[in-house]
């Protein structure tokens, strides 16, 4: 295909259906590429990547840290959304433009037109790492989706159904797609399994997710 746009618009994207209401828009976020790794970069010098502990005393495999009115944190007391960093004792840089600009346009191709996020989770994935199944249930208003943007090393992304023992669909994830989850499926269980080692071109031997949400 001919790049008509020079990179600068989505073009070319394709749909691939997991459920009612998930859905993959293949290299919707690819043309945003190096607005959205300099921007990960800004908010990693205020707010550094960290692996959190688990309540149950785990350190978690991935790195993460947040933007936006509230962040996602866990220590040993549990779960929650926190105005505050607890690392830097400071509020969340703010989300970047470019994050929400595009959060916004994935959801709205996803069929959530009113999704205005509030905080984003960006997990740092290194080769070895891995996300265990999980649901995504800390938000207030689960009328809201999920929209999950992956930058650098390809992944497998895992998705059941309501109850964890559901059967699990396996989806490929690359540089650039994003996944959007919400409705009936909006607490579908979901994880990333180890991630294989390799070299991305702009990323390094890492994989970037920009979990989008809607937390307060
Ligand atoms: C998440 O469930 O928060 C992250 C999913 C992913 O890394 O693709
Ligand atoms: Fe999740």
């Amino acid at each position: 295909m001919i790049d008509l746009f020079g990179g600068e618009e989505p073009n070319q994207t394709t749909r691939e259906e997991m459920a009612e209401g998930a859905v993959i828009l293949r290299g919707f976020a690819r043309h945003l590429e190096e607005d959205l790794l300099a921007a990960v970069r800004e908010v990693a010098q205020l707010s550094p990547f960290r692996r959190m502990i688990t309540p149950g005393g785990h350190v978690m495999s991935v790195a993460m840290t947040n933007c936006g009115q509230a962040g996602w944190v866990t220590n040993r007391q549990g779960y929650r959304y926190d105005a505050i960093d607890p690392e830097t004792g400071k509020p969340w840089p703010p989300m970047p433009g470019s994050f929400i600009a595009l959060a916004v346009s994935a959801a709205a191709e996803a069929g959530y037109c009113k999704f205005r996020p509030d905080a984003c989770l960006i997990n740092r994935y290194e080769p070895g790492a891995r996300l265990s199944l999980h649901q995504d249930r800390n938000e207030r208003d689960l009328a809201n989706p999920i929209v999950s943007v992956s930058l650098g090393l390809p992944t497998i992304f895992q998705f059941g159904g309501l109850k964890r023992a559901d059967p699990i669909k396996k989806y490929a994830l690359r540089h650039g797609d994003v996944a959007v989850w919400g409705g009936p499926s909006r607490l579908c269980y979901h994880g990333v399994p180890i991630l294989k080692d390799g070299e991305h071109p702009k990323v390094g031997r890492a994989r970037l997710n920009l979990t989008f949400r809607r937390a307060l």
